[in-house]
């Protein structure tokens, strides 16, 4: 599987019994805090390989860094992140790579293993399904106000303490249950990642704007115009496939396109799964939220609908 239907990762098939996952994803710090950034660069890292239903093998530093900067403590603090999260995942760090650059990046490349048939990809949705989300929605918008010391100091826990998570529980639930497909939420937000799955799935969805979970302060920071930039382009790439309800408050819009960092997964499961799911969910203090459902209206497009 490679790049024709924008899944989370690329899979080859190595045996009838195991096919091998591979990602990498990497990006410039988005909290001060080195330590923390390590481990969110590195959370969402992980993350495609959990989105694709498998568990990460090995994982591979990438990182560029300015030497002028002098403070190896910082760089120290940041791979001590990701080597942590790594670990917490299960995974064995296996090497890296590092170049010159006068802005600090830093993620991971990293291979995982997945049996054929628990395959999970952006393919499967059929209508009927419902829609689930597992972590909340606003962390663009937060460390955009956290860069213009706007931001308050729950939200910034809050938002922290979600990017930092790791979707491993969310995807061992996925496993025990079964789904029908999978992606997670990163920098096309909300709305663009669904809109790729809705369109590889070939498949409508609906999405109800007010079940949508929200961190703290998200909706009030929106409304006052905290937009990432990322925000407005995405809106724009998803305006001719999706329609909004009229009645929509413009910030909850906006915050469907804002570009989340190290978000949670959304999932489409067969009704007959759902509560199973939510379920395993729970069993695992993965707090989802169910936002809507697949129906066998327009495929690739998505009606965001507004119902409290
Ligand atoms: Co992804
Ligand atoms: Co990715
Ligand atoms: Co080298």
């Amino acid at each position: 599987m490679g790049i024709e239907t924008a899944d989370d990762a690329g899979v080859y098939l190595l045996t009838d019994e195991i096919a091998l996952i591979q990602t990498v994803d990497f990006f410039t710090p988005v909290v001060d805090d080195p330590y923390l950034y390590g481990q969110i660069a590195a959370a969402n890292a992980l993350s495609d390989v959990y989105a694709m239903g498998g568990r990460p093998l090995t994982a591979l530093n990438i990182i560029c860094y300015p030497s002028s900067c002098g403070e190896l403590e910082t760089l120290t603090a940041i791979l001590k992140g990701g080597a942590d999260k790594i670990k917490e995942a299960g995974a064995l760090l296996v090497g890296g790579h590092s170049v010159e650059d006068r802005e600090p990046k830093y993620g991971l490349a990293v291979t995982g293993l997945v049996h054929p048939a628990k395959l999970i990809t952006n393919r499967g949705a059929r209508p009927g399904d419902r829609l689930v989300l597992t972590k909340r929605i606003g962390t663009g918008v937060i460390t955009t106000a956290l860069k213009a010391d706007l931001a308050p100091s729950q939200a910034v826990t809050a938002a922290c303490r979600e990017m930092a998570t790791l979707n491993r529980h969310a995807a061992e639930a996925m496993e025990e249950v079964g789904v029908s497909a999978c992606t997670d939420i990163t920098g096309f937000g909300l709305l663009g990642h669904a809109l790729a799955l809705a369109q590889a799935s070939g498949v409508h969805l609906r999405l109800n704007a007010a079940a949508v979970p929200l961190l703290p302060a998200a909706e009030e920071l929106a409304a006052s115009g905290l937009l990432p930039a990322g925000a407005y382009a995405n809106r724009e790439h998803v305006a001719a496939r999706v329609s909004f309800a009229t009645g929509l408050p413009q910030a909850l819009g906006d915050l469907l396109c804002d570009p989340q960092t190290s978000g949670g997964l959304l999932i489409a499961v067969a009704p007959d799964r759902l509560n199973r799911l939510l379920t395993a969910l729970s069993h695992r203090r993965v707090t989802a939220a169910v936002i809507g459902s697949v129906t066998a209206e327009e495929a690739g497009r998505i009606t965001v609908v507004y119902e409290p």
